[in-house]
């Protein structure tokens, strides 16, 4: 008999073609969020549970949930939807997936970038609503991003990835991180060993930190006067790493150029006010979004799994 395993959303084709030949799956017909109890419904004989971001995995989850399911393996990177201390407290493993999202988001980073300094939210409304009038040298003139500055905050896999990319628009890069890096993995950026030393040189602020107790509403109205005037921000990290009441504020207010989101607090409930806004550039959480990506998340997912079942040692433990 094959081992159970409980999958909370649809995943990529591939996925789900290996996932059932090696489990009994027990899965929702459509492709809805589910709540805590529908979850804990689709776990109640499983051996294993397959989660994804936004999934409730809270306190109250692993209070209920069967010791049966020894294993939680997310298809994220990003666990701040789950409660880690209640996890290990109630004695369940998490497994996640590093490493394999590094090249889909930091590439998104820099649609962000782009997207927001040229105006393309703009320009992509005018062609779509049939409203652009003519060439002419005013004409939608957003902000050049070849040869500024980029601030990096969090120096990680996707943080590097970023950096070296900016290198091919002969960017000035500069990052934060909790640790200097060894200069290979640098990519000729300078290092500040505090966000307030970094800000002053950030005409572009890409962030790459983990939600946390210490980064959640981290860019409020202090951390954005520190920055240029006119900068522009972008964010594939977290949504709630930003204030949005001050985003906005300074969005109005022309402190900021313009900001690039692919990530929101609540989302996909987001603050209205940014749809609103001709100066934001907005993006539905698609950093991993590539086929080559969400299968290889996938089987990274279900490779924690499988290593579980065997009792062989978990590869992307948390
Ligand atoms: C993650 O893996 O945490 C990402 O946010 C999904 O794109």
């Amino acid at each position: 008999m094959k081992p159970v395993l409980a999958i909370t959303r649809r995943l990529p084709e591939a996925v789900e073609k290996r996932a059932r030949e090696s489990y009994d799956l027990r899965m929702q017909d459509g492709d809805d969020p589910l709540s805590r109890d529908q979850i804990l419904d689709l776990c109640k004989d499983a051996n294993a549970a397959l989660v994804s971001v936004g999934d409730p995995i809270d306190a109250a989850f692993f209070a209920a949930l069967p010791q049966k399911v020894g294993i939680i393996a997310t298809f994220s990177v990003g666990t701040d939807h789950i409660d880690l201390a209640a996890a290990k407290a109630n004695g369940f493993v998490i497994g996640n997936t590093p490493g394999v999202l590094t090249d889909a988001t930091a590439d998104i980073a820099w649609l962000l970038i782009l997207g927001a300094a040229r105006r393309a939210s703009e320009g992509e409304a005018e062609v779509r609503n049939a409203t652009w009038s003519s060439w002419r040298p005013t004409h939608l003139m957003g902000t050049q991003v070849t040869g500024k500055k980029l601030g990096i905050v969090g120096m990680g896999r996707i943080g590097q990835a970023v950096a070296k990319r900016a290198r091919g628009f002969d960017m000035e890069v500069h990052y934060f991180n909790r640790r200097r890096l060894p200069e290979d993995q640098e990519f000729g950026a300078t290092y500040h060993s505090t966000i307030d030393d970094l800000l002053p040189h950030c005409d572009f602020l890409s962030l790459h930190c983990p939600s946390t107790p210490e980064t959640r509403g981290m860019v409020n109205r202090n951390f954005i006067a520190k920055l240029p005037d006119g900068a522009i921000i972008v964010n594939t990290a977290r949504g709630d790493i930003v204030n949005d009441k001050d985003l906005i504020a300074a969005l109005k207010s022309g402190k900021l150029t313009a900001a690039g989101l692919d990530v929101f607090a609540g989302e996909p409930n987001i603050e209205p006010t940014y749809r609103d806004l001709p100066n934001t550039f907005l993006l539905p959480h698609l950093g991993s979004a590539t086929v080559e990506t969400r299968n290889a998340m996938g089987f990274r997912a279900l490779d924690n799994i499988d290593a579980f079942i065997e009792e062989r040692v978990i590869p992307f433990k948390v």
